[in-house]
């Protein structure tokens, strides 16, 4: 019966880079605050390989999770807000045009958090990034002061992310997180001829898996 149907919107190695973000952000914050700096910067590198990953993700990856299917044209996105508006929202297979822009505004804040951290150094000089010999003390000071800033903008934008998701669920009775955690939705959510493509390719995961940890191996040999 085609109603029940229930279709892959996202593929595993995405969920797992999902759930994993949103653990080590909270990890990465916990750290810091009690002063834990040897393993804040443990799960940092392993953070950098999770964005590693995902860049290399969105370019190979399953449709949903690849930047060139993300439609963040104006037309796009005004006509999403006009069928928001007019109550006639349906859900979009993916991140729907107005989802990616936040989707894009926390990845590069997690970038910007984690690459100001490779070079941050403290005050006196005792902590500091895993690439902060490369560069001047004034530098690694500026870094870190970014890294601090970055911080509150990342939680600005995760309080905007999570009131977006309570909003589409009270209001569209639209629930995004199942399927973050389940991969799938019903294929009637999304009209006829809903195809998924987002099962994945091992060769591919395999060639993503490789370029983070190069980029970690990288890192930890350059400092
Ligand atoms: C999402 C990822 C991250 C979060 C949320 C985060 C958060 C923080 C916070 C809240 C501080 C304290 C800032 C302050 O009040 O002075 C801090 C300091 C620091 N972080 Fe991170 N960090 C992240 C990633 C990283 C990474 C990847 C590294 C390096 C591998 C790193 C290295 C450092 C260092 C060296 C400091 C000390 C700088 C200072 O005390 O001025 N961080 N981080
Ligand atoms: C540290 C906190 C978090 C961070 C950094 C974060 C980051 C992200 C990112 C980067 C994406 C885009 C996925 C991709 O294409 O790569 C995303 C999507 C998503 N996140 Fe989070 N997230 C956080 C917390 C949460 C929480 C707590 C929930 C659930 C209650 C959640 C639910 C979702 C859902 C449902 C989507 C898919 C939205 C859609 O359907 O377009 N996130 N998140």
């Amino acid at each position: 019966m085609a109603g029940s149907t229930r279709i892959l919107v996202w593929d595993g190695a995405l969920r797992l880079f999902h759930w994993s973000a949103v653990l080590l952000v909270a990890a990465m914050w916990w750290t810091a605050e009690n002063g834990i700096m040897d393993w804040h910067r443990r799960m940092g590198m392993i953070l950098f390989g999770l964005l590693t990953f995902r860049i290399v993700w969105g370019l190979i990856g399953p449709q949903t999770a690849r930047f060139g299917s993300w439609r963040i044209g104006p037309a796009a996105i005004l006509g999403y807000i006009r069928n928001l508006r007019s109550g006639t929202h349906t859900p979009s297979f993916g991140h729907n045009p107005m989802g990616t822009l936040s989707v894009i505004a926390i990845l590069a804040a997690l970038f910007a958090q984690v690459g100001t951290g490779l070079f941050a150094v403290d005050v006196d000089g005792l902590e500091s990034g895993p690439l902060a010999t490369l560069v001047s003390f004034e530098t690694g000071r500026l870094a870190a002061e970014i890294h601090e800033t970055s911080f509150n903008i990342l939680l600005a934008l995760i309080v905007l992310h999570f009131a977006a998701i309570v909003t589409y669920l009270v209001f569209f009775k639209d629930n995004l997180v199942r399927p973050m955690v389940t991969g799938r939705r019903a294929a009637s959510d999304f009209g006829e001829g809903a195809i998924s493509d987002a099962k994945l390719s091992w060769l591919r995961l395999a060639i993503a898996v490789a370029a983070a940890f190069a980029a970690m191996w990288g890192v930890a040999n350059a400092g």
